[in-house]
């Protein structure tokens, strides 16, 4: 399965997912930690400093489009209105998977796009092309039962409005009790629609009971979990949580019912419909 952490600035995307990894690690599942943020939080969080030598996947575009046979100047999206065969995985693991992550000592494999890049600061390129080889990538991973991808993406709709979201199983939209961290979730949420991708609310930096009615009213719907305010977190994001553990577990719970392993269908259908929209 393929979560992705999506939510407003500051929310707790990069805490809840990196307590996402840590808590499915330690039940023995085997986790793709996938930081798409530039910011690196969860590289921080999960990997300290021994992150330094990694291979940033921003730059795997090419890698990966000869592995799935397309042409140097072919475009990545011709993979999928090409309906091409090959699939990448993580048992056996897929060379190009092994060149662009690091294992971390406590088991956790960790892939970052990196900060950005020279092409990016002198306008040759947008920074969304950071996270393009995951468009190519997440549609065409093929899990075990066994094997769960977390991703924190960067901040509020913008990524999310790239189309990305077709390649992951359900989003986890995180929302704080403030109305714009509301707003957005519901922005958020309207996008996942418009990409047929599951998504389910979790509420987080929770104080008091008030602070959950705010989010239940302002968001019309309740969260399928409540993270509380927590010191622990704040000072040592890169241990467990424990007084979470029910709330992770939940989380991971309703992500598995909700979620739908049809994201190279729910891509191909996205493609095609671009093709059809931009030759009309
Ligand atoms: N439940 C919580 N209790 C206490 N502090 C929290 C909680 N959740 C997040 N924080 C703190 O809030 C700040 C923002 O959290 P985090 O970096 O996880 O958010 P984010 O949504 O990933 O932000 P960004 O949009 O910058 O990537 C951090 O300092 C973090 O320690
Ligand atoms: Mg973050």
């Amino acid at each position: 399965m393929i979560l992705a952490f999506l939510g407003k600035g500051g929310s707790g995307k990069s805490s809840v997912s990196s307590q996402i990894a840590l808590y499915l690690n330690s039940q023995h599942k085997s986790v793709l930690a996938i930081d798409a943020d530039h910011n690196m939080d969860l590289s921080y969080n999960l990997g300290g400093d021994d992150v330094k030598d990694i291979m940033y996947y921003g730059n795997a575009l090419m890698d990966l489009q000869l592995a799935v046979g397309l042409d140097k100047g072919e475009k990545y999206s011709a993979a999928f209105l090409k309906k091409i065969t090959h699939r990448f995985t993580l048992s056996p693991l897929s060379s190009e998977i092994e060149k662009y992550s690091v294992k971390l000592e406590n088991g956790i494999r960790l892939m970052i796009a990196g900060p950005q890049t020279d092409d990016v600061l002198y306008g040759k390129a947008c920074s969304h092309i950071l996270t393009t080889p995951l468009k190519l990538l997440l549609p065409l991973l093929e899990l075990q039962e066994n094997e769960v991808v977390v991703i924190d993406e960067k901040a509020g709709a913008d990524g999310v409005s790239t189309g990305i979201i077709t390649g992951v199983d359900i989003g986890v939209i995180v929302c704080e009790p403030a109305l714009h961290s509301i707003k957005t979730a519901k922005q958020i949420a309207e996008l996942m629609k418009f990409y047929k991708t599951p998504y389910m609310f979790v509420g987080n930096k929770i104080a008091s009971s008030e602070d959950k009615n705010f989010i239940e009213e302002s968001l019309g719907e309740v969260p399928i979990a409540y993270l509380m305010e927590s010191t622990n977190l704040k000072r040592n994001p890169s241990l467990l949580v424990s007084e979470w553990s029910d709330e992770l577990s939940m989380i991971f719970e309703h992500a598995q019912k909700l979620s739908q392993n049809n994201r190279l269908e729910r891509t191909i259908k996205k493609f095609q419909r671009n093709h059809e929209f931009s030759h009309n």
